[in-house]
């Protein structure tokens, strides 16, 4: 289905309606899909609210996409097999809403957000605008990722900081951990 024509394929249902309606939509599917069980459930609804979701992806329970719900671009997109743990946040929009310190002192931000093939965001990581993550790119619990991500690095912190490379040394990641 082209993105246009979401959630309304119908042709005879005019524009107007469908750009009206199309933000309701979106605002019960990503809602949903932030409560579904399931990461396949997961995908359907937010693949339904127009982003790109690649082959064989997981996403985790509590997943929020910050955005202008209005906006039927492919604001997010996610590689194959791209793995993403529990309560991640894209932000592929950010400002301060009715505040009045913008647009004087502050620049609304809109951006895209793409996430290479094989990349794993871990828990509770949070994605800002314009910010691409390479393939194979690890990115820690925790981070704020503010700046693209090189391919196979491994970042981690707030901000986000390049701990490694996946192939510069032997040691699986985890294997720190004493159990
Ligand atoms: C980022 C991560 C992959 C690093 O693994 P690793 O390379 O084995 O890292 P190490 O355990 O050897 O730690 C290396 C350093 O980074 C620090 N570090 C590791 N993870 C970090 C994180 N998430 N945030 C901040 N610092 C972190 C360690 O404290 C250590 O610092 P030190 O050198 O000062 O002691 C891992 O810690 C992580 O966050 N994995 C995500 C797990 C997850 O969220 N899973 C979701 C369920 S699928």
């Amino acid at each position: 289905m082209a993105r246009e024509t979401f959630p309304f394929p119908d042709e005879r249902i005019p524009f107007e309606v469908k750009q009206t309606l199309r933000p309701l939509f979106k605002r019960v599917f990503k809602t949903l899909a932030k409560h579904a069980p399931g990461s396949s459930v997961r995908i359907g609804l937010l693949r339904a609210c127009g982003f790109r979701i690649g082959e064989s992806v997981y996403l985790g329970e509590d997943i929020i996409v910050a955005e202008i719900l209005e906006d039927g671009s492919e604001k997010l997109v996610l590689g194959d097999r791209v793995a993403v743990g529990p309560r991640v946040t894209f932000v592929t929009s950010s400002d301060p809403n009715k505040s009045r310190i913008s647009p004087k002192y502050v620049t609304p931000l809109r951006g895209r957000i793409v996430v290479g093939n094989d990349a794993w965001i871990g828990a509770g990581a949070i994605i800002l605008p314009n910010v691409t993550i390479g393939e194979q790119a690890v990115v820690g619990a925790g981070a704020v990722v503010t700046k693209d991500v090189p391919r196979m690095a491994v970042v981690a912190g707030v901000p986000a900081r390049i701990l490694r490379f996946l192939d510069d040394t032997d040691k699986p990641l985890g294997v720190s951990l004493d159990i």
